[in-house]
């Protein structure tokens, strides 16, 4: 195989099958069946360190690394990131749910989210959420009250709109002016925020933070956003307020296509040392705890998708279709970003590349694709096909459309496998049906 293998976890076996750390990915197919997502916990417990080491050795010992949970939530992924060290966050009452669930320590999450319900907002409060981070004008009350009547103080911290273009699809920037998340500077609703927040007894008001948008391959956009929060920082910090803490949110690019250049964990952490230090020369204000946020980069190269070839249809003066047992279900990034992949067929992954094909899915929709344009072995009925760095925002964007039930996750450890997350079976889609 020419391209693709681009992680060590990745090789050719005697069989001239693919495997993931040494697991015979044509077996887990057989044996997990189609299609299926497989993912190494090495390679995520890998990330993790780099995420873990490059922080430390930009900020010494005052430093967080979160998960995103959004790129993949399940209760597995819990304990692997919280044994590397990580803390995590959640957008939601069910990812919060989750890692409840899995035993993942309150203390150590944040909450985020640009609408949270009053029950949401409770739930947060009585598991003992580690911070709020508020999103609109309203919920500054609303969490002063809930906190109130709980007689329970709680961090909370501000998100803010640095007005960054980080460079990447319109769809998945946070960070620009024009941004249903957090509270723009120009337009004064930061300092207005912060002045609500000054006057709620419940909330302890201990910092700020940013997310300039997802898949960002540029260093220089968190640069720029890192220096426009910490000059707020030191503006609020003169009007009395010490916040330590500044979250300066995930998006680091990765590598989907073998051609994709991300920037190593290593070069753009201590990127973002050199960029923070510096602002906080600039703005005379101390360093504050500097917590980083990725989920992409966390678990995307670390997994795959398995499925299984159905058919083949060359359509004369158009294309091939190569479709497949999953799709727009399973993976809807095609179908709403234009993503794309880079494939191979499993049991001939000692082979060349030499056909142009399109992957489809399975749906009743045109716009179910996998991929369109992409270099594959030449492909059959009943081959396996596997389509890299799916570990993140797929299993966690599934749904049941045409009512195909979602795959299983199964967990690669140290060459061992096993079922994560079982596969939804046809009882589970009627599960609350009720009339
Ligand atoms: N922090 C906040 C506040 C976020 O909104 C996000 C992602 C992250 C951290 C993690 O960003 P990451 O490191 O994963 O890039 N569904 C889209 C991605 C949406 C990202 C939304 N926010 C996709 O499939 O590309």
């Amino acid at each position: 195989m020419k391209d693709g293998l681009f992680s060590e976890h990745f090789s050719v076996n005697a069989q001239g099958h693919l495997a993931l750390d040494g697991l015979d990915l044509v077996g887990a197919a057989q044996e997990f069946g189609t299609p299926a997502y497989v993912i190494s916990e090495d390679a995520v417990r890998g990330q993790c360190r780099a995420y873990m080491q490059a922080m430390k050795d930009a900020f010494g010992d005052r430093f967080k690394v979160s998960y995103a949970s959004k790129a993949l939530c399940a209760k597995f992924i819990y304990p692997i990131v919280q044994s590397e060290g990580l803390h995590a966050d959640v957008v939601s009452g069910g990812e919060l749910y989750t890692a409840m669930q899995a035993g993942f320590p309150a203390s150590k999450l944040h909450f985020h989210g640009n609408n949270k319900s009053d029950d949401e907002l409770r739930q947060a409060v009585d598991c003992g959420i580690g911070a709020v981070v508020i999103d609109c004008m309203d919920e500054i009350g609303r969490l002063n009250a809930i906190c109130g009547q709980r007689r329970r103080r709680i961090p909370v911290l501000l998100r803010i709109k640095p007005g960054v273009d980080a460079h990447t699809h319109e769809f998945i920037s946070t960070g620009h002016n024009d941004c249903k998340f957090g509270f723009g500077i120009e337009d004064g609703q930061a300092y207005e925020a912060a002045r609500l927040l000054r006057g709620c007894e419940w909330l302890d008001f201990c910092g700020l933070h940013c997310h300039i948008g997802s898949q960002v391959f540029l260093k220089e956009p968190f640069g720029v956003a890192a220096d426009v929060m910490i000059r707020l920082l030191a503006e609020l910090r003169r009007d009395g307020l010490d916040l330590r803490e500044l979250i300066l949110g995930g998006g680091f690019g990765v590598r989907y296509m073998p051609e994709d250049r991300p920037v190593p964990v290593s070069e753009m952490v201590s990127y973002l040392g050199d960029a923070v230090r510096q602002s906080c020369r600039m703005y005379d204000t101390p360093l504050p705890e500097i917590v980083v946020e990725p989920g992409r980069s966390i678990v995307c190269t670390a997994g795959v998708t398995l499925y299984t070839v159905g058919s083949v249809k060359a359509v004369p003066g158009a294309r091939t279709y190569v479709a497949v047992d999953g799709g727009m279900p399973d993976n809807p990034r095609f179908a709403l970003y234009q993503a794309q992949y880079d494939a191979c067929i499993a049991n001939k992954a000692a082979q060349e590349k030499s056909e142009i094909v399109t992957i489809a899915g399975k749906c009743c929709e045109s716009g179910d694709l996998l991929g369109r344009d992409m270099h594959l072995q030449p492909a059959q009925r009943g081959d396996v096909l596997c389509v890299f760095s799916t570990g993140a925002y797929t299993y966690s964007m599934a749904s049941n459309y045409n009512r195909l039930p979602r795959p299983p996750v199964v967990l690669v450890s140290g060459g061992r496998a096993q079922v994560a997350v079982r596969r939804e079976s046809y009882a589970d889609l009627v599960r609350n049906d009720l009339l």
